[in-house]
């Protein structure tokens, strides 16, 4: 492993932003800073990186932070960085504030331009998974994934509320563009008669049978949560779908959007993204670079990129049948 010697290392949030960032950027911030670093954050992630906006950060800088949703180093998702010539330039700006290793909270789409940026110039990357999606391979939970799964299910209990009171059918869509996490724990936590995940095909004839079923044994009101990425469609399409068949039944809609996005973190993201942000340094001054630290039964691990952006993270097939024997 080659031993890199590091005096500045900058970091940055890309791709959509998620509950827990925050509590990275001081965890990555004041861990360099007692290892005798100094700290730049790159407002807007790799766009911001282009363009040169780029500030010292410092112990002060980063207190009252930690219990703050959203990025105060903003994100943004960059298509300039998509082409040689952006690397190029964005290469050139680090050189020029005397940036020699990262940081790069996000998702997938982070770590793909991570990785293509390594190999194109000399630079020491290390990626922490933040997105609200969970759907990172390498690590068991994303930073920002516990906190909208939380906030899905206040929001899907309340929803039960108003169902129960009109005897109506409810689809409600949660995020999650090419993975049913959030879909699938909040499903499980509100008592949700039916859960539609990306990662599990069921047909419109599975999904009325279903539906029948639980309406004319019980009559009584009924939700759907449906991933935003599933195959059928989104909640509209699959309401539209099942509408003609139950005729007798109010359907109603939610989608709930980025309020899963926003909002303090929970206990569980804050501790992560702290533990995450500690151990990215450590590793980088351990001479590593090209590796996602994730945490997988608890201990923590290190991902090359490369499997990061390759591999799914599977949903739990325990867990996907919890719905069906208790619906
Ligand atoms: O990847 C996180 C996520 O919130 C997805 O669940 C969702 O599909 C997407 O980002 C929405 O992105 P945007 O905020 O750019 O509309």
């Amino acid at each position: 492993m080659k031993k890199t010697k590091i005096r500045r290392i900058g970091v940055f949030t890309s791709g959509g932003d998620a509950p827990g960032m925050n509590a990275c950027i001081r965890a990555i911030t004041r861990a360099a800073i007692r290892q005798g670093l100094q700290v730049y954050g790159i407002e807007q992630g790799y766009k911001g990186m282009i363009e040169g906006k780029m500030r010292p950060l410092t112990w002060h800088s980063v207190s009252g932070i930690l219990q703050l949703g959203g990025t105060i180093l903003k994100s943004a998702r960059s298509d300039a960085f998509r082409t040689k010539e952006g690397r190029a330039i964005a290469f050139e700006q680090l050189k020029h504030f005397g940036i020699d290793a990262l940081v790069a909270i996000g998702g997938d789409g982070t770590f793909r331009g991570a990785l293509e940026f390594m190999n194109e110039y000399d630079i020491p990357i290390v990626g922490c998974p933040g997105t609200i999606d969970n759907d990172i391979y390498g690590t068991d939970y994303t930073i920002g994934y516990d906190t909208a799964t939380n906030t899905a299910m206040w929001a899907i209990d309340k929803i039960k509320d108003t169902a129960n009171a009109h005897d109506r059918l409810f689809f409600v869509e949660v995020m999650g563009r090419d993975a049913g996490f959030i879909a699938l724990r909040s499903g499980i936590a509100t008592g949700a008669e039916a859960v539609l995940v990306p990662e599990q095909i069921v047909t419109i004839e599975n999904l009325l049978a279903k539906l029948g079923r639980i309406l004319s044994h019980r009559r009584r009101s009924c939700i759907v949560v449906v991933a935003e990425g599933d195959e059928l469609g989104g909640a509209i399409d699959i309401a539209k779908k099942v509408q003609g068949q139950f005729k007798d039944y109010d359907i109603r809609i939610t989608i709930l959007g980025h309020i899963q996005r926003g909002g303090s973190p929970t206990c569980f993201d804050r501790v992560l993204a702290s533990q995450l942000g500690i151990e990215a340094v450590q590793a980088l001054l351990n001479g590593q670079t090209g590796v996602m630290i994730g945490k997988r039964h608890e201990q923590i691990v290190q991902t090359p990129f490369e499997k990061a952006v390759k591999y799914h993270h599977e949903l739990n097939p325990t867990l996907l049948k919890i719905i069906d024997i208790l619906s």
